[in-house]
């Protein structure tokens, strides 16, 4: 039985703000965020929308035309949640008014979390073909005002809807994995903001990919040239492209097959470069990407993935496309939801950022917005 990705739906916050302006207010050469980075925008969340309604609103386009009755689980990959008991999926279970009968999970591993729910929704699936599992993946990247992570902030959601016989992506073979207690990158209960050892952290990314990408091979009796693209997680792009460096100096001969993976790369950064990092989300923002912008790719290629959370665990696991995936992605809807978007001043971007009570706006062409709290209780409105 094939099992994979049947449908594919991204939602971007409502605000961006430009590098350039970021770099003109910090005094930095613009060069550094566009080609240091290779980063353009970030995605910024005003205080009315957070990890629920951009949840929500995605879940509402993946699930528009399917039987929800189906949907037997509903996992919910975050690193930035809204309470320490309560699932986020709940939330969104009851503004979406999803069947009773599911289970609603979190799952947390900092941006790992996400490819773990999708191995597990495959294990579900198999046992119980007829039913289709809900993933979602949602968070808000926030390091701080003035700090060296503030260029690689952002925010957004993914969903994806996980199934027998899917139009999309098939999964594919043994993924691999590695975990080790490394302190790179952390939140302690009650902090906003997280801790980074930036370097480590960019070490154990590396040094992971590298792992799991070799015992994959091994454990699979695959080459690379078994693979016609590759999809990173992606706190910022030239990180994955380091990753994707590594990989071609030390297996790639041939210039051409060089060529055609390296353009493949610059096509899976094409939106995470205007949102920035989404934690959860990051790789399959990545995938989107390359999906929705490489027209070369065809039915029966396969993609190699590379999932990282600090902490730390890698994995590497591999999709294929199935034949006529085009029809089924969301080109339309996701542009237009860019297009959407609202650029913000340097001095609203820091005003949201502090959280400053004035700060606070309704947005008049969401579908959900978060009112805060009363009694303790997160308060969200159903437009
Ligand atoms: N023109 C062009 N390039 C320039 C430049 C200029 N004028 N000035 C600097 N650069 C280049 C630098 O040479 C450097 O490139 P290399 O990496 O190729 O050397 C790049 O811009 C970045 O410069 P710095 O190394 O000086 O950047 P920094 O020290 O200010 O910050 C960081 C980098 C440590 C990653 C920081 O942004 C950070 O802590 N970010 C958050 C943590 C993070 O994202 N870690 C990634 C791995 S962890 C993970 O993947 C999980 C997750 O999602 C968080």
């Amino acid at each position: 039985m094939q099992i994979g990705i049947d449908k594919i739906v991204f939602q971007a916050p409502a605000y961006y703000l430009e590098l350039h302006t970021l770099a003109k207010a910090r005094e930095v050469d613009s060069l550094k965020y566009e080609k240091g980075f290779m980063q353009s925008q970030m995605a910024v969340c005003p205080l009315d929308e957070d990890i629920v309604t951009l949840a929500a609103e995605a879940t509402q386009k993946l699930l528009q035309d399917e039987n929800v009755e189906n949907i037997a689980m509903f996992l919910f990959a975050t690193e930035s949640s809204v309470d320490a008991s309560k699932a986020a999926g709940l939330y969104v279970h009851g503004l979406l008014d999803l069947p009773k009968k599911m289970r609603v999970i979190e799952l947390k591993q900092a941006c790992y979390s996400s490819a773990a729910a999708l191995s597990m929704a495959k294990d579900y699936i198999a046992s119980h073909p007829e039913k289709k599992v809900l993933v979602l993946c949602s968070d808000i990247a926030k390091y701080g005002l003035g700090t060296s992570g503030e260029v690689t902030q952002g925010a957004g959601a993914v969903a994806m809807l996980v199934s027998a016989n899917p139009r999309l992506l098939v999964l594919q073979g043994e993924n691999t994995y590695l975990s080790e207690d490394i302190m790179d990158f952390w939140r302690p209960y009650g902090e906003l903001y997280p801790s980074v050892d930036g370097k480590l952290s960019i070490e154990t990314y590396l040094r992971f990919f590298e792992t799991v990408y070799a015992d994959y091979l091994e454990q699979n009796k695959k080459t690379t040239a078994s693979f016609d693209a590759f999809c990173f997680h992606m706190p910022y792009g030239k990180l994955a492209y380091k990753a994707m460096q590594q990989l071609l100096d030390k297996y790639v001969i041939t210039e051409e097959e060089k060529e055609k993976l390296e353009q493949r790369f610059f096509k899976s950064t094409h939106y995470n470069k205007r949102i920035g990092n989404i934690y959860t989300g990051s790789l399959f923002l990545s995938l989107l990407s390359l999906l929705e912008t490489d027209h070369t790719l065809k039915a029966g290629d396969t993609i190699g993935l590379f999932a990282y959370g600090s902490g730390a665990t890698g994995e590497f696991f591999s999709l294929q496309l199935v034949d006529g995936y085009q029809e089924h992605l969301e080109k339309a809807y996701h542009e237009s939801k860019m297009q959407e978007r609202k650029e913000l001043s340097f001095e609203e971007y820091e005003a949201i950022l502090k959280a400053e009570k004035d700060s606070r706006k309704t947005l008049e062409n969401k579908p959900f917005v978060f009112l805060g709290l009363e009694e303790k209780k997160r308060q969200y409105q159903k437009r």
